[in-house]
């Protein structure tokens, strides 16, 4: 039924890896407690604190968006706010669910090359008032990868921390895309994130090569006192938890979270490369995770779409968005290419 892959619109359109599967599959043994009380969720977390080298909180959810909105409502009151890129995902594709949850913590917008958090720009934001009627500043969110495919490195990862530290706010990072930003920054998980000082940590599993399921990783304990609550209210505690937490520990007792990275990061540096031999085509950024962003005149948009391809051109600042994925193939990236190549002409 499913139709080969003529698509670069995203990696949330691939299907399941087998690592991920298999570990299901394993979990569809029998029976096992339900609500998180069985052996694959325990086993989950407590590899997840293996990797980060340090006793974190682990949590489930459904999505990303209930991930950034569930950790971002338990970091602030409603009067607080976040700081945020304007390009960021809690701000353009939430549907303002990190508002709703936390009963209207506001999105202060900063800006930034590249689609990063310029620290001028943030603290401009955290400085600007101080009065009773803004809504005072508690958090900085970070998107590591980008939503525009770039890095933060560790340094600008401390150097936001340390501005953090200045006025006593948090730090939240939406990983959806944290493997990718591994493997190509050849960075530890822990150097990444509280090492760095992130405080809180939502880590994408569905783009990496599982159904469904995100882990909200809480490096500073404290934050996550009754947290469980907070996703069981939401409607995001799986009953039958190890459905998520088996093909989780799949991805990270094989490796297969990075292989699954680095596949996807290999295809989109393969399909800059090739791209960057076209005349008229203009790489808008620096293809550094598994996305690469470029202009293109809108008669070869179109005629890339009357063959069949299917991309995003509405994400960050537009352009055509490549989102390239676990299982993006050198040979889908070629028949793109050559397909550019007849639109153009
Ligand atoms: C940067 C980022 N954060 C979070 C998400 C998760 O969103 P969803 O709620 O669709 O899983 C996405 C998905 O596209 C994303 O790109």
């Amino acid at each position: 039924m499913n139709q080969p892959a003529h698509q670069f619109a995203s990696d949330n359109y691939s299907g399941i890896c087998s690592e991920a599967l298999d570990y299901l599959q394993a979990a569809n043994v029998g029976d096992a407690p339900a609500y998180g009380n069985d052996e694959w969720t325990q086993r989950v977390a407590d590899k997840f604190r293996e990797l980060f080298e340090t006793d974190c909180e682990v949590f489930f959810v459904f999505n990303g968006t209930a991930a950034n909105s569930l950790s971002l409502s338990a970091l602030c009151q409603s009067y607080h706010s976040v700081i945020c890129h304007e390009t960021a995902h809690i701000e353009t594709d939430e549907c303002g669910g990190p508002e709703f949850a936390s009963n209207g913590s506001k999105l202060l917008l900063a800006k930034g090359e590249l689609g990063k958090l310029d620290p001028t720009d943030v603290e401009r934001l955290i400085i600007r008032r101080c009065d009773i009627h803004y809504p005072k500043p508690k958090v900085v969110s970070v998107t590591q990868a980008t939503e525009l495919g770039t890095l933060y490195t560790v340094d600008e990862l401390h150097a936001l921390r340390e501005l953090a530290d200045r006025h006593g706010l948090k730090i939240h990072m939406d990983g959806a895309r944290f493997a990718n930003a591994v493997v190509a920054l050849s960075q530890t998980p822990a150097d990444l994130t509280w090492r760095a000082g992130v405080d809180v940590l939502c880590l994408g599993g569905t783009k990496n090569g599982m159904a469904v399921g995100e882990a909200i990783v809480f490096f500073d304990k404290a934050l996550a006192t009754d947290f469980a609550y907070r996703c069981k209210q939401a409607g995001q505690l799986a009953s039958k938890m190890r459905f998520i937490a088996a093909p989780w520990l799949g991805l990270l007792e094989t490796g297969a979270w990075l292989r699954n990275a680095r596949q996807a990061n290999a295809m989109a540096a393969y399909l800059a490369e090739r791209l960057k031999r076209f005349p008229g085509v203009r790489l808008m950024f620096p293809p550094q995770a598994n996305s690469v962003f470029l202009e293109l005149p809108e008669s070869t948009v179109g005629a890339l779409r009357a063959r069949g391809w299917l991309f995003y051109t509405f994400i960050g600042v537009g352009g055509v968005r490549l989102m390239c994925s676990w299982n993006t193939t050198p040979q889908a990236v070629d028949q793109f290419v050559d397909d550019l190549a007849h639109s153009l002409a």
